[in-house]
């Protein structure tokens, strides 16, 4: 017999023991016998085990990493439900706690799943009632004509959901994972360094996702800045943020003058920074005060503005609050009760346009001729699927719209920091410069941290090239655990088959034993 169990040697002996000492419990398997030991276990189960370990290599070097957490978070269940099973919750009317009944492992599954919900509803109701970083409620914006029973709407109807999409399909593309979609190694970055700016001169540095610096010699103005290296709020387990070369922390850089916000979504509005901001002078769509002021921030401080109001703020710096197609909220029941939003600046007679999250809109060409031509224009450039397409752009899209915006420069935004979509991290700059030469529109390209002045030379490198190859990783790409892991997988079947069929005999032949024992 090539796979010798444990039960083998000397196992009738045993279990004719544990028979004698507790007849009334019928012994139906070898897996009656007590495991004493951990490593009793271990020997017991072992083709299993290897069966496990090697499937679940396989799925990994396949691409299919979310059903190895699945297959996780089954065994987990598994192994609390075999725990309970051992006690005496739900064991009246059983003989053996060992070999627990289908109604009775019914049973303890509800349980667990049923104190599994509870805690998640009573964990994010806790959350979303305490948690400062939900922020605070808005009121109603009765007079914003953007307001309509209750929450803001976008100019055109909007669903988030593009129904393009079937979820089944939309789950599939989640479950097979792909390494791309973040990078591997650190991004190359550049260390951040103000620029010695001439009089009118406007520098700009793109601090990553839709964090940019707009700095002249008096002015310093900031968007949706998101500092800090933690995980993206609200919870733990939200999306880190990618390994840049350098770090980049509010200290190192000229103090800000003015912080325009977008919108309220996490990765353009955190807590964290807000509170380090506070001396700042805050600008805001309708509603998302309320958030700046549960923060602590001071009301004067504070302006919120609807679509197309203007602010003259110096006699430098004139803004205006413009539409984008997107929607809001921080937590499950306050989805679009503030409103998102582009901005529109003027400064120092240049025309910037940056504009928050949108999917595609006619109203670019609007814009465009209300306060173009732009100068530059910041354009949201990832984290886009054919699922959502109504509310981020495709890559193809961008240009459009900064064709419409009238534009002589874009920059693509919303990438290169945090993998909230289904694409590879680079395929925006990649589709966004291709579709830009097509078209023949300027595409800035600086690399995260680097600093450009605004009309001067246009950084156009493609520095992301090459960065998501990244180090082989030997379980996934080495050619000998590929070759062994297949083999190894179909010995654990053979293994797994032969013992249940040893088992079998073995407990037919102590069956036998008994009864002539018996007699
Ligand atoms: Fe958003």
């Amino acid at each position: 017999m090539p796979f010798e169990t444990d039960e083998e040697s000397g196992g009738i002996a045993e279990l004719k023991q544990a028979n004698k000492i507790q007849p009334h419990i019928a012994i139906n398997d070898s897996s009656d016998i007590q495991l004493n030991s951990f490593r009793d276990f271990l020997i017991k189960n072992r083709g299993y085990i290897l069966f496990a370990l090697t499937s679940m290599l396989l799925i990994y070097r396949n691409n299919l990493q979310p059903l190895n957490f699945l297959i996780v978070i089954i065994l987990f269940f598994w192994a609390i439900i075999r725990l309970i099973a051992r006690t005496t919750i739900f064991s009246k009317g059983e003989l053996s706690r060992d070999k627990p009944s289908l109604k009775r492992k019914t049973k303890i599954f509800s349980l667990v799943i049923s104190m599994f919900i509870t805690f998640i509803i009573v964990s994010s109701t806790l959350f979303l009632n305490f948690s400062p970083q939900v922020g605070g409620d808005s009121l109603p914006y009765e007079v914003s004509p953007n307001f309509r029973d209750g929450t803001f709407h976008n100019l055109n109807p909007t669903d988030i959901s593009s129904g393009n999409v079937s979820f089944l399909e939309l789950l599939v593309q989640y479950i097979v994972s792909d390494d791309h979609r973040s990078p591997n190694i650190p991004l190359p970055t550049k260390e951040f360094e103000k620029l010695n700016l001439e009089a009118d001169e406007i520098s700009i540095t793109w601090l990553g996702h839709s964090t940019l610096l707009i700095h002249t010699n008096n002015v310093t103005i900031i968007t949706d800045p998101i500092f800090g290296e933690d995980n993206m709020d609200p919870l733990f387990f939200g999306p880190m943020p990618f390994i840049y070369q350098h770090t980049y922390e509010l200290e190192d850089l000229p103090e800000i003058d003015y912080v325009f916000i977008s919108h309220d979504h996490y990765d353009h509005l955190d807590m964290g920074t807000i509170k380090q901001l506070e001396d700042s002078e805050f600008f805001v769509p309708l509603g998302v005060k309320a958030h700046l002021l549960r923060w602590g921030i001071d009301e004067k401080n504070i302006e919120e503005l609807d679509w197309y109001d203007e602010i003259n703020i110096s006699s430098e710096l004139n803004v205006a609050l413009t539409p984008s197609q997107h929607f809001s909220g921080r937590g499950l029941f306050n989805g679009d009760t503030t409103l998102w939003a582009s901005w529109v600046f003027n400064l120092n007679d240049k025309s910037i346009f940056f504009s928050g999250d949108s999917g595609y809109m006619e109203e670019y060409v609007t814009i465009g001729e209300k306060y173009g031509p732009f100068d530059i224009a910041f354009l949201e450039s990832g984290q886009y699927n054919e699922a959502w397409n109504n509310i981020h752009m495709f890559p193809e899209e961008v240009i459009q719209a900064g064709i419409d915006l009238n534009a002589t420069t874009i920059l693509p935004i919303h990438n290169s920091k945090y993998e909230l979509s289904l694409h590879h991290w680079d395929e925006p700059l990649e589709r966004v410069t291709a579709e830009g030469e097509r078209r023949n529109l300027s595409v800035a390209t600086p690399m995260i941290g680097e600093s450009f002045v605004l009309g001067k030379t246009i950084p156009n490198r493609a520095w992301w090239t090459n960065v998501s190859d990244g180090p082989d990783l030997f379980l996934k790409d080495n050619i000998i655990v590929g070759v062994i892991v297949v083999p190894l997988n179909i010995v654990s079947i053979v293994w797994i088959v032969l013992s249940l069929k040893h088992n079998k005999s073995l407990n037919r032949s102590i069956e036998k034993v008994t009864n002539s024992e018996e007699e």
